[in-house]
């Protein structure tokens, strides 16, 4: 069998997952070459998991004539940069997501992605491929909905994770380009319009930390479409229960709910307390199934030479979307876009 040989950068939170889902969970690639700026997390995978090439340089990995495919795992403010490096060097590449920080920089990456249509590039906006999200998807085209006007996101971290949160901040992009990005992708995937304006609030409720990054603990966006369809997003960092992405799509013939209880599996506990269901804890274990499915359409894309659902153009309007709510956030005031 073909296999296609990656080479990895970013090994932290994700990144470590991503590796392991490589090198073990995806039988037509091969994990050969594994970078981070972390001396010790390259020398822990390669010393575990048997991988060949190690680095701490990124630009000394893409010189590595055995890898075909990239994929960058590493902090947000690294993606764009590494995607133009990667691209120029020849390599196919997944990058997580977000795109970028920032308009200029994700309008540059598109232009080099642009230029390399020969290279197949993912973004990792995974949840189109976790069962349940690509289900509803899948209805929502069926027409079991009517035509959707109104989507719902909660996407709360749990309040356990929040002091990585905080160290995160600086190289985050902050709340709605770090995390209700996700949600944002998603409204448009199943609205089938981009944003006209956007109104976002927010504050440090429990976390002052925050404020030193003009960041917020809590935060919501109403966002209107160009179809005229409203889109209501709430993202926090201080969810009690653990971690909750709930997502409802309301249309004219009925609705679909996905996540409304964040239950961890179907058992529930009959005790002192009640009837408790407990919850997932984090993404790793929520999204356990899409992570690996979307690294498989990515290699799957490279063998088959074809392009992955999730294009450069998704990561650019996310992008543009997000930083419409953090502009809307740190000045409080309407923004509309494309004017
Ligand atoms: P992290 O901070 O835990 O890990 C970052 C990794 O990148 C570390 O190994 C660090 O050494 C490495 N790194 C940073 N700059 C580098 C450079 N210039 N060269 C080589 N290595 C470098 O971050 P985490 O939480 O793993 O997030 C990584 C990316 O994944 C972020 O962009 C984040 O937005 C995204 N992410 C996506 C999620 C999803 O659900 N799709 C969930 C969590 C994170």
């Amino acid at each position: 069998m073909k296999k296609v040989r990656i080479g990895i950068v970013g090994l932290g939170r994700l990144g470590k997952k991503h590796a392991e889902n490589i090198a073990f969970r995806i039988p037509n690639a091969e994990l050969v070459a594994a970078c981070s700026i972390v001396k010790e997390e390259v020398e822990d995978v390669q010393r575990n998991w048997g991988i060949k090439y190690g680095y701490t340089d990124f630009s000394e990995m893409l010189k590595n004539d055995e890898l075909d495919a990239i994929f960058i795992a590493s902090s947000s403010t690294e993606h764009c940069r590494q995607i133009e490096e990667a691209l120029k060097a020849g390599y196919h590449v997944f990058s997580e997501k977000p795109l970028g920080v920032n308009m200029e920089e994700v309008i540059r990456a598109k232009e080099i992605v642009e230029q390399h249509q020969d290279k197949v590039f993912m973004l990792g906006f995974m949840r189109r491929y976790d069962a349940s999200y690509a289900y509803a998807k899948k209805k929502i085209e069926e027409g079991a909905i009517g035509k959707p006007f109104l989507i719902r996101c909660y996407g709360l971290d749990p309040v356990k994770a929040v002091k990585g949160a905080i160290a995160f901040s600086e190289k985050s992009g902050g709340l709605f380009l770090d995390m209700a990005i996700h949600d944002i992708d998603l409204a448009r995937w199943y609205l089938g319009s981009e944003a006209k304006s956007v109104y976002a609030v927010g504050s440090c409720y429990a976390y002052p930390e925050f404020k030193k990054y003009n960041d917020a603990d809590n935060g919501a966006a109403l966002i209107q479409f160009q179809n005229d369809a409203i889109g209501m997003f709430y993202a926090g960092r201080t969810c009690a229960h653990g971690y909750h992405i709930e997502t409802e799509i309301i249309g004219t013939e009925g609705s679909l709910r996905i996540g409304t209880v964040p239950q961890k599996n179907l058992v529930t506990i009959f005790d002192e307390k009640g009837a408790v269901q407990e919850c997932v804890s984090g993404f790793l274990e929520r999204f356990e199934q899409a992570y690996v499915a979307e690294v498989q359409e990515f290699v799957n894309c490279i063998l088959e030479n074809r392009k992955p659902g999730v294009v450069v153009d998704d990561g650019v309007k996310s992008t543009e979307i997000a930083y419409a709510c953090k502009e809307s956030f740190e000045k409080n005031k309407l923004v509309f876009l494309n004017e």
